[in-house]
């Protein structure tokens, strides 16, 4: 693994020097070169630029029915009117598309090709709420670097990632896509990501590619959790809750961003000027493109703010550089340019953006850069993108409880791994994923055999139906196919208790289908699906010991499971090499290290439900007080705080030490814990810092990650962790919406969730 970043690092340093010019002069070049061209071309041709199509069709002559799709799109490619394409799936797809770009169209300008390259591209990482949940950022990184690496070999030079979009309601679908609910936690990740995929500046090499920071913006709050739905929120919350990830992963230098389909204060995101304008260019100095979602700008006048023609003008003055798939620039935009309604200037900014990104992406040296059809072979789920993945995976997982220490599971053991994601190779996968094999992962039946060294005896039935119904199933897969069970519900039930009756330890592989989450996927009920819980009960009944493992793309509320199911380790949708991560924490070889990056509701009736929360006016204390701010029916505590997750081994933390008890805005002070790793097993623990503002101008939340550590302690070891407060986390933004930190009283909270922390005072002065 080292040897492959060692290289890439190399080459990228080695391509620094050799390009040799200032980042000015470098400018100046491609100001001058970006002038001549725009200088020959016609209004259509940089309305072209701004034209991205879907690539799912094949275009290769001769092969077509005349009029094809294909020989359209070949056709509109040959008049210069499409600057980008999307997941043309393949590199002899994109070479295709990209011979018709330079070798037939009047200017020769080179295409982009772009994909949703979220969690992998062959190799197959845990999805995006998982990894979070790893807290190990350099992981997350080569994360990123492996999948620009597969995806740049199969002719992608540009990924739809990351999402950073915080969400505090896992009724939205897409929480398997983020870093989950904390605006410091999501930041870093997005730092993480951006920087794996684009590697250092300059795109030198042919495996860096452009990120895409999205939904920009607040696409994680919509109204009820419902995909697409009306989002409506104070500045304060934007700016200092949900705009963080956004800015951060512009400051590590994201080069695009993509426009949300949802409203921001009422006018969509997609045109809306003050966000695109004002905040992202003017306020954080983004100076990449933006491109909308899909067919996004075909969703204004669904919105009520004005006729397609009116709102795709509105949308390009606004700042969408890109229209994706809608056709509305394409269509609309040469008339309205023609007539005066859209100024020159507004089509050769966003033309010019455009064509910045090819030059800097290189793609005016060598339009082929990314097209080489020799790179698969080598570079496709190697051994080495595989451990990166193994590992990720291991660290993703949860153990949510262990009661008895079930877990480890002896490795000699007969295992009855019992449910419908107990055999099943895309159910490890998760949404968002399409490699060219989706049956390359392993079960986990075959995960278990593998890691035991054929130890284990690992037997296997399927238990019940993952849904409770066909029409259920089919809105999940949406098209796709899914495995069904032609036997009847007691049948299938049978079997699994006769398998049951053999084993020491049954292993039930429950939870959510790989699609059943993600987007589009929104649910009002976040339990097990009905037949799997049910099977649960039967299984619990048996007397055997019983540990779950969880699939899941979301929180669930599962409080039942908590309640009764000695051991739960929650595996998110874990990838291709999950199967063998579960058997690795199964067994032990790893001790599970994975922390919640969500808060896990009681029920549906919590949510929002999150820690950062503020205390109110009349906040309960405990459960039940009259006129204070709680339910009848449950307390407000979570099933699982933020933060949360278990060892097989136990830590113990000590006081907070302050070397200061206060500091002046241009100091610092530093908070010091000193954790001991008090089980028997060596182990990772991420320890996890929280700042709360006592009296501020505004109110301030209860507490705030700020900052975290994952260490390694050994059994019996303690370490001592030294963490640096500065003034710059103590800031926000006020209500005037300056970025201020407040002389008073602070509370530094350390500990290992966000509900378990040590506690010390220390003062800002001015
Ligand atoms: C719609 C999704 O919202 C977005 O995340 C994705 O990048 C585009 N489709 C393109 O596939």
């Amino acid at each position: 693994m080292k040897k492959i970043f060692a290289s890439a690092f190399l080459m990228l340093v080695a391509g620094g020097f050799a390009f040799g010019a200032s980042p000015d002069e470098n400018d100046v070049k491609m100001d001058r070169f970006i002038t001549d061209l725009m200088n020959k071309m016609t209004i259509e041709e940089k309305i072209g630029q701004l034209h991205q199509i879907s690539g799912g069709d094949d275009i290769v002559s001769g092969e077509q029915q005349v009029n094809s799709p294909g020989q359209q799109k070949a056709e509109m490619i040959r008049r210069g009117e499409v600057g980008s394409v999307l997941n043309a799936k393949g590199v002899d797809k994109v070479m295709q598309y990209q011979k018709v770009a330079v070798e037939e169209s009047r200017l020769k300008i080179p295409m982009m090709f772009a994909m949703d390259v979220i969690h992998g591209y062959e190799t197959g990482f845990p999805v995006p709420l998982g990894m979070a949940a790893s807290w190990n950022m350099d992981l997350i990184e080569q994360m990123a670097r492996v999948a620009a690496v597969e995806a740049s070999a199969d002719g992608v030079c540009w990924t739809f990632s990351p999402m950073v979009d915080i969400s505090r309601d896992p009724r939205w679908g897409r929480v398997v896509e983020g870093a989950g609910e904390d605006p410091y936690l999501g930041s870093e990740m997005a730092k993480a990501m951006v920087r794996g995929y684009q590697g250092e500046p300059g795109f030198e090499s042919d495996t860096q590619i452009l990120a895409t920071v999205k939904h920009f913006a607040l696409y994680g709050a919509p109204d009820a959790g419902r995909d697409y739905s009306t989002v409506d929120m104070s500045r304060l919350r934007m700016y200092n809750d949900y705009f963080p990830p956004y800015k951060a992963a512009v400051e590590a230098g994201a080069a695009t961003v993509m426009s949300s389909f949802n409203e921001v204060d009422n006018v969509p995101a997609t045109a809306n000027k003050w966000l695109l304008d004002e905040v992202l260019r003017k306020q954080w100095g983004f100076d990449g493109l933006v491109v909308t979602d899909y067919a996004g700008i075909n969703d204004l006048p669904r919105h009520g703010i004005g006729d397609p023609v009116s709102t795709t003008i509105r949308a390009l003055e606004a700042g969408t550089d890109i229209d994706m798939e809608a056709y509305a620039y394409h269509y609309m935009l040469p008339e309205a340019v023609k007539s005066g309604r859209v100024p020159m200037y507004v089509l050769d900014r966003s033309c010019r953006r455009v064509l910045e990104a090819k030059y800097k992406l290189g793609l005016f040296d060598d339009p082929y850069k990314y097209i080489d059809e020799s790179r698969p072979d080598k570079d496709f789920f190697t051994d080495e993108h595989r451990a990166v993945a193994r590992k990720l995976a291991g660290e993703s997982f949860v153990l949510l409880k262990n009661e008895g220490n079930i877990l480890p599971l002896r490795k000699d053991a007969t295992i009855a791994v019992i449910g419908p994601h107990g055999n099943n190779r895309p159910m490890m996968l998760g949404p968002w994923f399409y490699p060219h094999d989706i049956y390359r992962a392993a079960t986990v039946v075959e995960g278990l055999k593998e890691v035991s060294g054929g130890k284990a005896e690992v037997l296997y039935a399927r238990g019940c139906q993952p849904f409770e119904s066909e029409e259920y199933a089919k809105r999940v897969y949406f098209g796709k196919e899914f495995e069904k069970d032609n036997r009847s519900d007691e049948e299938i039930l049978k079997e699994a208790l006769d398998v049951a009756a053999k084993a020491d330890v049954i292993v039930a592989t429950l939870g959510e289908s790989t699609e059943m989450s993600g987007e589009s996927s929104s649910r009002t009920d976040l339990n097990l699906p009905k037949p799997q819980q049910d099977l649960l009960k039967e299984l619990v009944k048996t007397g055997k010991p019983v540990v779950l493992v969880l699939f899941t793309g979301r929180p669930l509320t599962i409080t039942w499971e908590k309640e009764n199911v000695p051991a739960i380790l929650n595996t998110w949708f874990g990838g291709t090499e999950a199967a063998y991560a579960i058997g690795d924490v199964l067994f032990g070889d790893v001790n599970p290290s994975g922390k919640l990056t969500s808060t896990w509701p009681v029920n549906v009736g919590q949510i929002p439900i999150y820690y950062n929360c503020k205390n109110t006016g009349k906040p309960m204390d405990q459960w039940f007080q009259k006129f204070r701010s709680g339910y009848l029916d449950v307390s407000n505590e979570p099933l699982f705080p933020f933060g949360y997750g278990l060892s097989y081994t136990t830590f113990e933390y000590g006081d907070i030490t302050l070397d200061h008890d206060s500091m002046g805005e241009k100091g610092r002070l530093t908070a010091s814990v000193t954790v001991r790793n008090t089980g028997k097993y060596d182990g990772y623990e991420t320890v996890q810092l929280y700042i709360k503002d006592v009296y501020a101008s505004i109110i301030r939340p209860l507490k705030e990650l700020k900052a975290f550590k994952k260490v390694f302690i050994k059994a019996g070891e303690s370490v001592t962790l030294d963490f640096e407060i500065t003034a710059d986390m103590l800031k926000f933004y006020n209500y005037d919406l300056d970025y201020v930190c407040e002389a008073g009283d602070f509370e530094v909270m350390i500990g290992r969730n966000s509900a378990d922390v040590k506690s010390a005072k220390f003062k800002l002065v001015d």
